[in-house]
């Protein structure tokens, strides 16, 4: 099994690697650092959020439906356990934390949207319009299907079905709205790949989805990510109250800080394209007391070591983040989660990726390490006085509420901050307060 989570993997660097031009900054940030405080001693719809629609599919796009497949839907491993708890996974043993998978954003958005004192089930004076479908369970679904024209039927159906709501062509679909769990590679097929040779899918890139937001945890950097935006991997951390929150931050606020740097990782082979970062952070790590190891060797063995990968955390001042089998990791979230300074390798592991969700200036709360420098790590970071790290910390501290997915049961009247949800909403808002 093992070998075949890696060969699942492998596509997804043969894809970033093969299809990503090298990009710069052109997309227009609009950084929101703050935690707002919503109204926490109402069941009010936030002001800031517009009223949203989410739509009732057809069975055969029902993905909870779908879900109830989950035995069978991906070939290397039963996903079942993952998809309780409404995509949290099992419980870790205590309140609040659960064993999330790691492409679960999709599930867990839905869930959150369901008692959303915002949902309007009134289509006439709904602003924002949710497609519900879990764009990453069709793709496991259909990846099997070597015919191309066969793999997309359904998909094709979905948007014949999509596009041809009156609310939909109202607008061009431009106050609509979709979430993927899965990142952007699991859906490019490049265009001379011949039929059988890919299983991939354009799902995204359908013309009809041109004007949807897309919400998604890794996005194209360059001119192809229009209408895509970047939101959190899930953690582990689902809170249901304000306290939980607050309590969490004072712990990893005041948690000691044993280490200068850890990294929490694995290796990859010498022809991927990530190799040349993970062997210079592994080799480098290894061979100081100052940093902290934890390596992993592939997916499986990380998603049940949740104590081991946020307490090495949680000891590191610095948490190295460099690209894996695609640029961005869900270990970004884990670090900000533990209170450790993420560092970056490149601009596409964050800075480009979630702008809904980051401070503006990079270096308020991240390291970025230039190629010039990837072979002196533990001398770049040894040069930031405490001082610094310090202050970065608190903007990571800060900073968890919104990269958090709160529990889909909290109560509305016990949250006090915006999770990634709101703060998603809050962003949809904006746009589409411009069309309407
Ligand atoms: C999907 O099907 C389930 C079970 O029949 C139903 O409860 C749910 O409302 C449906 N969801 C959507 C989004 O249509
Ligand atoms: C679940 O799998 C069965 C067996 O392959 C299939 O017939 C059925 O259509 C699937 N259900 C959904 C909702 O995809
Ligand atoms: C949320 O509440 C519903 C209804 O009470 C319940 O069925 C569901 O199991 C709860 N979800 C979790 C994750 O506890
Ligand atoms: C793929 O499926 C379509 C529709 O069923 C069929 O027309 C086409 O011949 C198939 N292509 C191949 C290469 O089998
Ligand atoms: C997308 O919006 C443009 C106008 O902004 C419109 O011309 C086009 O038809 C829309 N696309 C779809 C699929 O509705
Ligand atoms: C770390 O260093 C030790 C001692 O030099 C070596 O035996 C070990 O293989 C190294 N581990 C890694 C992961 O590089």
């Amino acid at each position: 099994m093992n070998a075949k989570v890696l060969t699942f993997l492998a596509f997804f660097s043969i894809a970033s690697y093969l299809f990503l031009p090298y990009y710069g900054s052109d997309l227009e940030a609009t950084p929101n650092s703050e935690t707002h405080k919503t109204q926490s001693q109402s069941n009010q719809c936030d002001p800031d959020i517009a009223p949203f629609y989410i739509y009732d599919l057809p069975d055969r796009f029902n993905m909870t439906l779908v879900a109830r497949n989950c035995s069978i839907l991906n070939p290397w491993f039963n996903m079942c356990p993952y998809f309780d708890n409404q995509g949290m996974g099992q419980p870790l043993g205590k309140p609040s934390w659960y064993n999330t998978y790691q492409f679960n954003a999709d599930m867990l958005f839905h869930a959150r949207t369901v008692n959303h004192p915002c949902r309007t089930y009134d289509l006439s004076s709904a602003r924002l319009f949710y497609i519900p479908v879990y764009a990453s369970l069709f793709v496991h679904w259909f990846e099997k299907e070597k015919n191309l024209t066969q793999r997309e039927a359904v998909w094709v159906d979905f948007l014949d079905h999509i596009s041809s709501l009156p609310t939909f062509q109202r607008h061009g679909g431009h106050n609509h709205f979709l979430v993927s769990g899965l990142m952007v590679w699991g859906f490019i097929r490049s265009p001379d790949q011949k039929e059988g040779e890919s299983r991939f899918n354009d799902f995204l890139t359908f013309p009809q989805l041109a004007n949807v937001s897309k919400l998604i945890i890794e996005h194209e950097t360059n001119a192809n990510a229009k209408n895509f935006f970047g939101i959190p991997y899930p953690s582990y951390f689902h809170p249901q109250l304000e306290v939980e929150i607050t309590m969490w931050q004072e712990e990893v606020h005041h948690s000691e800080r044993t280490h200068l740097f850890s990294f929490v990782g694995g290796t990859r082979p010498k022809e991927h394209g990530a190799n040349k970062y993970r062997s210079a952070v592994i080799s480098q790590c290894n061979r100081t007391e100052s940093c902290l190891l934890v390596q992993c060797k592939y997916w499986g063995s990380v998603w049940d070591a949740v104590d081991e990968i946020l307490g090495a955390m949680k000891r590191a001042r610095f948490c190295l983040q460099p690209p894996g089998d695609t640029f961005t990791r869900r270990s970004i979230f884990d670090s900000i989660l533990a209170g450790c300074v993420p560092v970056f390798f490149t601009d596409k592991t964050a800075y480009l990726q979630y702008e809904w969700y980051i401070p503006e200036r990079r270096e308020d709360w991240s390291v970025l390490i230039g190629p010039d420098q990837l072979d002196r790590i533990e001398e770049v970071l040894l040069q930031i006085p405490e001082k610094e790290v310090k202050r970065m910390r608190e903007v990571i501290v800060g900073m968890i509420p919104q990269v958090t997915y709160m529990h889909p049961n909290a109560s509305w009247p016990e949250i006090g901050f915006r999770d990634v949800v709101d703060t998603a909403l809050v962003e949809l808002t904006k746009r589409v307060r411009q069309i309407n």
